[in-house]
């Protein structure tokens, strides 16, 4: 197979690690010699990190993403009879993670070029219960969060927000996740900061927070006594090893962003042709508008699932992000939160695709994509 057949697949990071492995290796064997394996000095090392490029006041590393939704949701005191107002565009975790804690998920409408949550939909949806509007972060730049932060003060809510795809991402100088009560980062493989397994971390300002979380995240041990607890909590540790591979990573994270821009661009510019069909991503309107960092590149095409299955025959990996929004989840639609209409995410789930955008894609196979694309716009429209 020569290099304009081979597969392109969705993702992959092994030609990062294959790079990079005598270093990582010499981590590694220090894990390994160190004799902790887990919640120890790496670990520690990686939430200082963490916290310094962010500007947290705490990052409090966890087993994955949505532990760190569900703990920082009980940390900031959401519970059974609290309703959470949530975007309906969006990973299923973040309806989940509020279900976990015992309240309800309100699933409003998104704004489109953002897929984010639309300020004006979440206010009609507050009602008595509502405690907190929970904004999503996705693919390449931010809620319009001065809007979202509005609104929270303005009827007395908690703002969280669910930026697990948010590294590196700023609005007005603050980091995703840390315009409200906290937030949280994803570190599952594929994401902008992926580790080599699963991990997640909470970042938050807010001291009594990252104590409740901090807490919670040891079975709600109490940190003044060993084995004293005042709480239900959880079991969710980030291991040391993924904390020596994230802190690797994290070196190089400012030029595998600048390389994932590069190859948006790439795209942006062979792709701009194809338009009505295919509409490339572009920056929302916000009041204070964030960077774009690349985490997916999403665009928005005509006969979707055709495309889909073409480029699939050609040996192109793709991801339908979303293919259905959370209000036609079964387990999700007969509740009484899924109740309002939401027509930009019904209309987006139908036409959205991610191409293969990450650092080790070489500009060849970004080419190869858009080629196919031309010639699947071009020969069969
Ligand atoms: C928006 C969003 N929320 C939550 C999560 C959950 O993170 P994790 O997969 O690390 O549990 C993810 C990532 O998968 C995500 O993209």
């Amino acid at each position: 197979m020569n290099a304009t057949t081979a597969p392109i697949p969705f993702f992959s990071g092994a030609q990062s690690v294959r790079r990079d492995w005598p270093r990582l290796e010499a981590r590694i064997r220090e894990v390994a010699a160190s004799g902790q394996f887990t919640s120890g000095p790496v670990t520690a090392e990686l939430e200082a990190a963490v916290a310094e490029r962010t500007g947290a006041r705490h990052a409090i590393a966890v087993a994955n993403g949505t532990d760190a939704l569900v703990i920082l949701l009980r940390a900031a005191g959401i519970g059974p009879g609290d309703e959470v107002i949530v975007p309906a565009y969006t990973f299923f975790a973040t309806a989940s993670a509020v279900l976990h804690v015992g309240a309800e998920p309100v699933l409003v409408d998104v704004l489109p070029g953002s897929y984010a949550m639309d300020p004006e939909r979440a206010e009609a949806a507050v009602t008595e219960r509502t405690k907190a509007i929970m904004p999503v972060h996705l693919f390449s730049q931010m809620a319009d969060m001065e809007t979202l932060r509005e609104l929270s003060d303005r009827r007395g809510l908690l703002l969280l927000e669910d930026s697990a795809e948010g590294i590196d991402m700023r609005a007005g100088g603050i980091h995703a996740g840390l315009w409200g009560s906290g937030g949280v980062l994803s570190f599952f493989p594929t994401k902008t900061l992926g580790s080599l397994g699963d991990a997640g971390m909470l970042l938050t300002n807010d001291d009594d927070i990252a104590g409740h979380a901090r807490r919670l995240r040891c079975h709600g041990q109490d940190t003044d006594g060993e084995y004293l607890y005042h709480e239900i909590g959880y079991n969710s540790r980030c291991d040391e090893l993924q904390s020596a591979f994230l802190l690797h990573r994290l070196e190089r994270l400012s030029e595998e962003i600048e390389r994932r821009s590069e190859l948006a661009a790439r795209y942006d510019r062979a792709l701009a042709p194809l338009a009505p069909q295919v509409t490339t991503p572009w920056m929302a309107p916000a009041k204070t508008p964030s960077n774009q960092v690349y985490y997916v590149y999403l665009i928005e095409c005509d006969r979707r699932d055709e495309l889909v299955a073409f480029l699939d025959a050609h040996g192109v990996g793709t991801e339908a992000y979303y293919p259905r929004p959370l209000t036609e989840q079964p387990v999700l639609a007969p509740l009484d939160g899924a109740r309002h209409p939401v027509p930009v995410a019904a209309a987006a789930s139908r036409r959205a695709l991610a191409l293969p955008l990450y650092p080790d894609l070489a500009d060849e196979q970004a080419d190869r994509v858009c080629a196919l694309l031309h010639a699947f716009y071009g020969d069969q429209s």
